[in-house]
C-alpha cells in the first residue's frame, strides 16, 4: 500500500512563498512514490480553541467539522509536511490554533487512571518548511517559530526529520522563490529524499 504523506500550508495565498516551496517538495515526495494530500489551512473553518470545543464535540457542529477531517487526515498520514511564513517570530495563528485544537486527539491519556497525558502520534515523520523575509541578525530570533513547532510535534508524540528554510522572502507580498530555481530544485530534492524516508518507513 503506498505510504501517505499530508502536506498542510498555513500561508494566506495559494502562490505564497511557503506554499510554492511545498508545492515542489510534494512533486518530490510523489516521485518517491507517495501519495500526497494537501491542505490549506485558510479553507478550512477553524474555530479558535475555547474549553468548549476542547474535545470537538459534537464532531458535525461547524466549527468542529474541519478539526475532525484534520484528524483522519493526521491519524491517516504516515508523514506530516509543514510549510510556514514566520509572522513576528512565530507560527501563523491558524497553524497555531490547529495544534492547540488538535490536541484532544493528540495528546492523549493512554490507560484509564493516568496522570498525565501521552502524545499519539508517534507513527508520524514530520518535516518543515519555513520561509522568512527579515534580515539576517534577525534570524536567530526566527528560529523561535521552528523550535516552537518542532517541540509541539515533538510533544505529540512525532518524529522531526528535517528542516527546509528559506530567508529573504521579503514582506510576503510577492512571490520571489518562483526565480530561485536552485531552492526549488533543492525543495523538490528534499521531497524526494523524505518520501524515500516514508516509503522505507
Ligand atoms: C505579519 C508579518 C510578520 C512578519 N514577521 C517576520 C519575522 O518576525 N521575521 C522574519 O524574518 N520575517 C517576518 N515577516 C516576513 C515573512 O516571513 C515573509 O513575508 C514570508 O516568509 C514570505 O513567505 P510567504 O509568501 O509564504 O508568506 C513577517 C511578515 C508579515 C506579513
Amino acid at each position: 500500500m503506498k505510504k501517505v504523506l499530508l502536506a498542510i500550508s498555513s500561508a494566506p495565498n495559494k502562490d505564497s512563498n511557503s506554499a510554492v516551496l511545498l508545492e515542489h517538495f510534494c512533486e518530490g515526495a510523489e516521485f518517491a512514490g507517495v501519495r500526497v494530500e494537501r491542505v490549506f489551512l485558510y479553507d478550512l473553518s477553524l474555530s479558535y480553541f475555547n474549553y468548549g470545543n476542547r474535545r470537538a464535540e459534537p464532531p458535525d457542529e461547524s466549527g468542529n467539522k474541519d478539526v475532525r477531517t484534520m484528524e483522519k487526515l493526521i491519524m491517516g498520514a504516515d508523514g506530516l509536511v509543514i510549510a510556514a511564513p514566520v509572522w513576528n517570530f512565530s507560527i501563523p495563528a491558524v497553524l497555531k490554533n490547529l495544534l492547540d485544537r488538535m490536541s484532544y486527539f493528540a495528546l492523549v491519556y493512554k490507560k484509564e487512571g493516568d496522570v498525565r497525558k501521552t502524545g499519539s502520534l508517534n507513527h508520524l515523520n514530520c518535516f518543515y518548511i519555513m520561509t522568512t523575509g527579515a534580515q539576517w541578525f534577525a534570524w536567530i530570533v526566527d528560529r523561535i517559530a521552528y523550535l516552537q513547532l518542532k517541540r509541539t510535534m515533538w510533544y505529540f508524540g512525532a518524529k522531526n526529520r528535517g528542516l527546509l528554510k528559506a530567508h529573504h522572502c521579503g514582506n510576503g507580498s510577492q512571490n520571489v522563490v518562483k526565480d530561485r530555481p536552485n531552492l526549488l530544485k533543492k525543495a523538490y530534492r528534499e521531497g524526494v529524499r523524505f518520501g524515500k524516508v516514508l516509503m522505507n518507513s
